[in-house]
């Protein structure tokens, strides 16, 4: 289905496409042997130009599974990024040596800029501030297996929602969907770009609301997604010491939240949900990285066509 196709946006891909990935998700996940060797010989370029644990090791760990093998720099210090070389170059190159690149890249733009020069599957592991598509594949998929689908969900961003480009990924993908709202909660200095309000959800008449503080609207929700102030987008570290503990997340906090509210977050977290969060049974994100390698091995396994 989605064979030799690339991803560089949330919404690249259809909701039909969606909801055969989260089966074929579902699929991998409920059985072992499934699609493990499927992708012997294939080769996948994994070129991290920006720090990241959850999704390099997610993707890695996923072509692992599928019996593929995987290439790659973690940091573009390792690569001839540090002499100069223009991101243009680099992909034209690596593209004649893999099936697939999975790339990260501290531009906005740059994935798509990377989609034109390169002769395999482009795929956005983060580009910049803009966007996080299969952050959001892992988003997605693990409100639909903890919740059953999408409709009538009430949904609640908290922090950095102007740099979390998480946030800007998940909450394009989801206006696609009928009856969901949507809560922004943070600083004014941290609010979700309009390009995002105006330019998507407007258009797409979704319900969305602003406020800066969580412990009114905590209890409207059926999904709080916390983030973390995103230190590296600051141009002022003062602004940043400033804002970084906005909200923390409280066990006292979660008795305000419905008894099924579930809280996710992309991870790493810093400070904004306080460990003792992690027993609360709503607490799902850990889950969700889990989901996240299910889903892009079944990504994977859809673009290199053996599916
Ligand atoms: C996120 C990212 O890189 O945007 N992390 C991730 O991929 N799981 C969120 C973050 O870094 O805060």
């Amino acid at each position: 289905m989605l064979k030799g196709r690339g991803l560089i946006g949330p919404d690249d891909l259809s909701v039909e496409e969606l909801e055969w990935l989260f089966d074929l998700t579902a699929r991998i996940k409920d059985d072992a042997g499934y699609l493990r060797q499927s992708c012997r010989g294939r080769l996948l370029a994994s070129l991290f130009f920006e720090p990241s644990t959850r999704t390099r090791l997610s993707f890695e760990a996923a072509m692992l599974r599928l019996g593929g093998s995987v290439l790659g720099f973690a940091e573009p210090g390792s690569s001839s990024v540090s002499k100069g070389e223009s991101l243009a170059d680099t992909i034209r190159v690596v593209s004649s040596y893999s099936d697939v690149i999975v790339m990260r890249n501290p531009k906005e733009g740059s994935a798509l800029l990377a989609s034109r020069y390169s002769t395999v599957p482009i795929i956005n592991a983060g580009d910049g501030g803009h966007h996080h598509p299969t952050q959001t594949l892992t988003d997605l998929v693990t409100i639909k297996h903890l919740r059953g689908d999408f409709s009538r969900l009430t949904i609640g961003f908290c922090g950095d929602l102007k740099f979390g480009r998480t946030v800007h990924s998940l909450a394009a993908a989801l206006s696609r969907y009928a009856n969901v709202k949507m809560v922004f909660v943070s600083p004014d200095e941290l609010r979700i770009p309009e390009y995002i309000t105006y330019g998507i959800l407007k258009k797409n008449n979704i319900e969305y609301a602003e406020t800066d503080r969580l412990e009114k609207v905590i209890n409207d929700l059926d999904v709080l997604y916390m983030t973390r102030v995103q230190r590296e987008r600051f141009l002022n570290e003062e602004e940043y010491i400033r804002l970084k503990d906005s909200y923390i997340l409280t066990t006292d906090l979660m008795k305000r939240a419905r008894n099924k509210m579930i809280v996710l977050h992309p991870l790493p977290r810093v400070n904004e949900i306080s460990v003792e969060v992690d027993d609360d049974p709503r607490a799902a994100y850990f889950k969700q990285a889990e989901y996240g390698m299910y889903i892009r091995m079944a990504l994977l396994a859809a673009i290199l066509g053996v599916v």
